[in-house]
């Protein structure tokens, strides 16, 4: 994978945004939030081709796709709404009764706010490990 795809994956993630303003039907609102949890998952994927050492570290970049990540997942909260559980969705009703989602957000926000600010490989190791580790737990709670 080359520099240039990363950055288009980063760029790309940005548009689903300007859709959410106008999310204001369950439907929309589960659009919206599958199209983000895609795009969080491509950005997971060039993390990975890192990780994997495919790509070569560069804190600028991880910084970038850190903050982009972290972007994205500010406005999951307001897309897990009243109705938006039934048809074309894997999110469990549960999402709207329990507190379990928030915290599963909030180390989502985190671990992503970390990704931001690793200097080194050993650092961006740890870092992505904990973030990848708020989707699997996340996913398994919560994911049908
Ligand atoms: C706070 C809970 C939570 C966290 C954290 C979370 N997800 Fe998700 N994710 C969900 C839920 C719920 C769905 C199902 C959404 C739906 O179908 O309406 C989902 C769906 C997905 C999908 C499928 C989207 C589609 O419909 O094609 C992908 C890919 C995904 N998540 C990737 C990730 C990755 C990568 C991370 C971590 C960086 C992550 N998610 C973190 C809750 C979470």
């Amino acid at each position: 994978m080359k520099f240039k795809s990363l950055i288009a994956v980063i760029c790309l993630i940005f548009i689903p945004v300007a859709g959410i303003a106008g999310s204001d039907s369950p439907e929309d609102a589960i659009q919206a939030r599958q199209e983000i949890m895609k795009f969080i998952g491509s950005n997971m994927r060039s993390l990975g081709a890192i990780q994997r050492g495919q790509v070569e570290f560069e804190p600028a970049m991880t910084k970038s796709v850190g903050h982009a990540i972290h972007a994205m997942s500010l406005s999951l909260p307001f897309l897990f709404v009243e109705g938006s559980f039934d048809g074309d969705t894997d999110a469990k009703q549960e999402i709207m009764t329990s507190d379990g989602f928030g915290v599963h957000l909030n180390n989502l926000q985190n671990a992503s706010l970390m990704l931001k600010n690793v200097a080194n490989k050993d650092d961006f190791a740890v870092a992505f490990s904990q973030l990848g580790q708020t989707c699997s737990a996340c996913h398994r709670e919560f994911r049908k």
